[in-house]
């Protein structure tokens, strides 16, 4: 096991290259299973949740080569394999195999999923439109079992706006017969990437990043090259580090529009920003100003950069208000920062912080991907050498952190974990 050690209190200049969309990415490869032949996905991100797809592709039959974030996936000779445990335990997006087997064999048994513990995260809805399409979906012993003689198209109203739900339903849908709708849809741009992608695969979407899609089932999916859309929590993540420690960050692949919400308020705050087609440029954040955050579905505020948002606010004078409505449970970094000399408390679902202050580097640990880059950005703002540990989680959704990091002169670098520290973090 590593931890990760940053000494902050530098500079950070020059250009930074965002990867692939992590929350696509995982969708996009459980869809290749639909197809009838090879699909080609490129631009992919080297995070753990890929290696991990990949790996359960090929534990159900796939044949799946990945290099220089190219993955081939060869669907032929895929069958409907039970995953109850294991490997789908560890990401939250193993939901996505539920809708592309269902999608593909009207079978498929998969374990509950895993991925970042942010407070209650149920999939009813999911489920409710996997049944409106036909599927009978029984929970036994942790795992979901999901069974269909047919699909057959039909309106569904998701009763809460979810990116996981709406996505799977049209995994599931896609080959179905007749016409689905779903309405009260997300409209995350990752909705989008991945109706691109069926849509080149063969399927008939229409209306995917607005709040109704409409769905008319096709018998059969075939192989398709694609291009993934840049990741915007990643590029959100640098804008905001840029904000906190830079002093002129170029962020390279970008698509500006995904990040209004943020470019609003850091300019709010007084962050000097210049916004180019594929490209933006944060300038040094000087005598930033408190402001007020509350995370909606797309296109507001992203609750996936409230984490690292929080870690900004302690630089600004004056008192933030963060709040999130997403999760109710999304706020195990500020314990963290609090370490770090952050004035920081939680009120429900808020957290309130008071600046300006000056950070202190300390011992703190990541407890979900987005508490992670929240401390890596605290890291950098700090005085003194911070250590994280917890970086299972930062390599589920950063795609060569470190590299990339160094790239704009920041100090940091991976180190093994003595054995004494290992046995510390268990009983953490
Ligand atoms: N919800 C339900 N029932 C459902 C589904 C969702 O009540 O059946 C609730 C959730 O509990 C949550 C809200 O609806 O309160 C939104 O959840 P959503 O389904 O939209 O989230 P998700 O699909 O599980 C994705 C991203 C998350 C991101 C959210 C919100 C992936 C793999 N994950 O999760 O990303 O926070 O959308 O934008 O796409 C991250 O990248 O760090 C991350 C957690």
């Amino acid at each position: 096991m590593e931890k990760l050690k940053i000494a902050g209190g530098y500079s950070l200049k020059g250009t930074i290259k965002v990867s692939g969309a992590k929350n696509s990415a995982v969708a996009l490869i459980p869809a290749t299973i639909l197809a009838e032949t090879p699909v080609t996905i490129e631009g992919l991100p080297n995070i753990s949740d890929v290696g991990i797809l990949k790996t359960l592709l090929e534990e159900i039959g796939g044949a799946v080569t990945f290099e220089d974030g190219e993955m081939v996936v060869d669907p032929t000779q895929m069958v409907s394999m039970p995953l109850p445990n294991g490997k789908v335990k560890k990401l939250r997006a193993s939901y996505y195999l539920m809708g592309a087997m269902l999608g593909r064999f009207k079978k498929a048994v998969i374990g509950l999923p895993g991925g970042c513990h942010l407070g209650p995260r149920p999939i009813d809805q999911h489920i409710k439109g996997f049944e409106a399409l036909g599927a009978k979906v029984t929970n036994e012993q942790g795992a979901i079992y999901l069974r269909a003689d047919e699909l057959h198209g039909a309106r569904i109203y998701l009763d809460v706006v979810s990116v996981g739900a709406t996505i799977n339903i049209m995994l599931a849908a896609v080959k179905a017969k007749g016409k689905t709708v779903i309405e009260n849809a997300a409209k995350e741009p990752e909705i989008i990437d991945v109706a691109t992608l069926l849509t080149n695969m063969g399927a008939k979407i229409k209306g995917a990043g607005t709040d109704v899609i409409r769905i008319e089932g096709v018998e059969s999916l075939n192989g398709c090259r694609h291009t993934i859309i840049p990741d915007r929590i990643e590029a959100g993540t640098f804008m905001l580090l840029g904000a906190a420690a830079g002093d002129g960050v170029l962020i390279d692949n970008v698509i500006p529009h995904h990040l209004e919400s943020l470019t609003a308020k850091l300019r709010e705050m007084g962050v000097p920003i210049e916004v180019g087609d594929e490209q933006i440029f944060i300038g040094k954040g000087e005598h930033l100003k408190a402001v007020d955050i509350k995370t909606l579905v797309y296109p507001g505020f992203p609750t996936d950069l409230q984490q690292p948002f929080t870690s900004l606010l302690t630089k600004a004078e004056g008192t933030s208000v963060v709040t999130d409505t997403i999760y109710s449970a999304r706020f195990k970094h500020i314990d963290e920062l609090r370490r770090m000399n952050a004035n920081i408390k939680v009120e429900g679902r808020s957290a309130i912080i008071n600046g300006a202050t000056t950070l202190q580097g300390a011992k703190v640990k990541a407890s979900d991907l987005r508490a992670g880059a929240a401390l890596v950005i605290a890291g950098l703002m700090a005085e003194g050498i911070t250590e994280v540990t917890g970086l299972e989680h930062i390599d589920r959704g950063y795609s060569n952190l470190v590299e990339k990091l160094e790239g704009l002169g920041a100090t940091i670098w991976r180190e093994k974990m003595t054995e004494e520290e290992m046995e510390q973090q268990k009983s953490l």
